[in-house]
């Protein structure tokens, strides 16, 4: 929910501002603008819309300037237009702003019976009126920061510049992220590390109530109380060509086509091929946690809740813990029921959703071991668990998720698999089976993605119907519902996931022959442990969901396992999986129902990787 970013060094800032409002404008996409300060003055710069219409704006502006700071926003407070667009200048202060001042209203009021005048709708003017009016009383700009901001409830990341420090950028945090990159005779301030990638991978992620103080030669750390802090410097190991499309139309696709890698990126390290077993790297000391375990709590958002949704069929299946999912927003406020031999994982891509922080929050203070899953390094969810294990799936920058889910899916069945050993409900032949099992779906995603072709065909032939169902038994339900926000996400058509058994309470009131019913129904090489039957029973009635469907002119597209022709005979189109496990098909599941949302999307001509009204990630309430 918006991205910020602030330079202060030796180069003129427009064209790096700009490159990382590009990399931020996942973040928030409805206006951008930049501030610089040169000869005693902001020029400031702000369009309504896309970043194009800012960089068009700008194309024939000479700056003379060595400071800067951009924001690329999602709006919460105000319309999308130019006079809500940061940043915000207010005599001798301009600043930006990401997160949700809740308290704006308050300070509003009390600043317009002192006379100012407020321009914009944003509670993020207000706070450079409060610094402003600080300053005009004669406080200096970083201490008129610090004043100003115990004065603030609700969230933010402020990046700050002054008329009377031309130097010096000013940051704050406290709870939507923000850090500082360290480079040669220059500092940036960034939301995340993808900005400043290409520049510096020396950062410094600042603490909720911290604030930095950054000259070009020089950065400080302060605590809420302005007593300077010692911070640790952390060496990223993306890279900046991980962030380009290398060729690819969109990220979207290129992260599609990445799964098996992000796959194999994310098991490797943790499996011991010589004993056929797992053992999971980063849960380090963690792991004497799961052992004492009677239940777990699973928490997301999106669609790293439908990974979770997953995981409760590979831990109950494999350990026989017994698990519920909660999406993050409602967890934090249902006063959950938690003990201490409780075990509460958050997944989280990005690690900085406010809605599963919160939930964290909530379970730490209850003294729950908190386990997050997590695919940016230190970013606040990993930092605040009390362990992470790492999706390593490479940097996402397309809006709908797509490697990140498939990668943490591959985390929560290794995770189950582990539990189930040290729960002693899996025999050493099925862990060593399931083992294996994971080791070769990056192998088997690679020839999933071989149908990308037939998928083409069928989006193309589909793309102008306007209702879609996606259903599967079991496992394969949180795919459908996956496949469902995947279509409606990118491509705005009305999608709904839905165990297949549900059609008949409601749904099929709406099948006709204009409506889509994807099938999701593959068989399994194997049963989850101690029920052998379960894999042909979900078949055998999918297939009688699926006549109730044809028996109302419904069109199907299925998705199978090879040769399966009494699917393919039923069905108006057909895909063929390559033969798993039950527990590994929902990773192959996966790339179908992505590529086929993409290609619809793409047919459609909507914006594949920024989607309207989304964001990568979302640090409001
Ligand atoms: C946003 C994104 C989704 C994502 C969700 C959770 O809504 O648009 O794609 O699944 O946030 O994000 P997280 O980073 O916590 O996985």
């Amino acid at each position: 929910m918006c991205g910020i970013i602030g330079y202060t060094g030796e180069k003129e800032p427009k064209e790096t501002l700009l490159q990382a409002l590009k990399r931020l404008e996942y973040r928030g996409y409805d206006s951008a603008g930049i501030a610089t300060l040169e000869g005693g003055d902001f020029r400031v710069y702000r369009c309504e819309g896309r970043l194009e219409g800012l960089e068009a704006k700008l194309k024939d502006e000479h700056l003379q300037s060595t400071i800067g700071i951009g924001h690329t926003r999602w709006a919460t407070h105000g319309a999308p237009i130019e006079r809500n667009a940061h940043p915000h200048r207010v005599g001798s202060v301009v600043l930006v702003h990401n997160g949700i001042v809740e308290n704006y209203a308050h300070h509003k009021a009390k600043l317009e019976a002192a006379g100012r005048k407020i321009q914009s709708d944003t509670d993020s003017e207000i706070v450079a009126h409060l610094i402003d009016q600080k300053m005009a009383e004669g406080v200096a700009f970083v201490k008129a920061v610090q004043l100003v901001l115990p004065t603030l409830e609700g969230s933010y990341a402020f990046v700050i510049m002054s008329t009377t420090e031309p130097n010096t950028i000013v940051a704050a945090r406290n709870g939507s992220p923000l850090l500082i990159g360290i480079g040669e005779k220059e500092m940036y301030c960034a939301s995340d590390v993808q900005a400043i990638l290409s520049w510096t991978n020396k950062v410094v992620y600042l603490e909720d109530k911290q604030m930095a103080v950054c000259t070009p030669s020089r950065y400080e750390i302060l605590d809420a109380a302005g007593v300077p802090v010692k911070s640790e410097v952390k060496q990223i190991k993306w890279t900046a060509d991980e962030l380009g499309k290398v060729g690819y139309a969109h990220f979207m696709l290129k992260e599609i086509h990445e799964q098996p890698r992000a796959l194999t990126n994310t098991i490797e390290g943790n499996i011991n091929h010589s004993d056929e077993i797992i053992a999971i790297k980063d849960l380090g000391l963690f792991r004497k946690n799961l052992k004492a375990i009677n239940r777990v709590s699973i928490v997301a958002c999106g669609t790293s809740l439908h990974a979770g949704l997953l995981g409760k069929y590979y831990i109950e299946q494999f350990s026989r813990l017994p698990v519920e999912v909660d999406y993050a927003s409602e967890f934090r406020y249902r006063n959950p029921i938690l003990e201490r031999d409780n075990l509460c994982i958050f997944i989280s891509q990005s690690g900085e959703t406010l809605d599963t922080l919160a939930a964290m929050r909530e379970a730490k203070s209850r003294g729950v071991p908190c386990l997050a899953i997590c695919n940016v390094r230190d970013s606040t969810l990993a930092r605040e668990a009390d362990a992470t294990i790492y999706t390593n799936a490479g940097p996402e920058i397309g809006v709908a998720s797509t490697k990140a889910f498939t990668a943490q899916t591959a985390v929560l069945y290794m995770l189950a698999v582990e539990m189930g050993h040290i729960h002693a409900s899996l025999f050493k032949t099925q862990y060593q089976e399931l083992t294996r099992e994971i080791v070769r779906t990056p192998f088997l995603m690679e020839k999933v993605l071989g149908l990308e072709e037939s998928i083409k065909k069928a989006a193309a032939e589909y793309q102008d119907f306007r209702c879609f169902f996606y259903v599967g038994r079991g496992i394969y339900y949180p795919v459908a519902l996956e496949g469902a926000l995947k279509l409606k996400e990118i491509t705005y058509l009305h999608a709904e996931g839905y165990p297949a058994g549900e059609l008949k309470h409601g749904p099929i009131a709406l099948i006709s022959e204009d409506v889509v019913t994807f099938v999701l129904a593959p068989q399994a090489s194997s049963n989850p442990p101690n029920n052998p039957t379960t894999s042909r029973v979900y078949y055998d009635k999918l297939m009688a969901n699926l006549e109730e469907v044809k028996a109302r002119n419904g069109k199907i597209i299925a998705v199978g396992t090879e040769n399966d022709s009494r699917l393919a005979e039923r069905a108006d189109v057909f895909w063929a999986l390559p033969s798993a496990g039950w527990a590994i098909n929902p990773m192959l599941l996966s790339i179908p129902v992505q590529l086929f949302a993409y290609h619809v999307a793409l047919n459609l001509g909507t914006d594949v990787d920024k989607p309207r009204n989304l964001a990568k990630s979302v640090t409001v309430e």
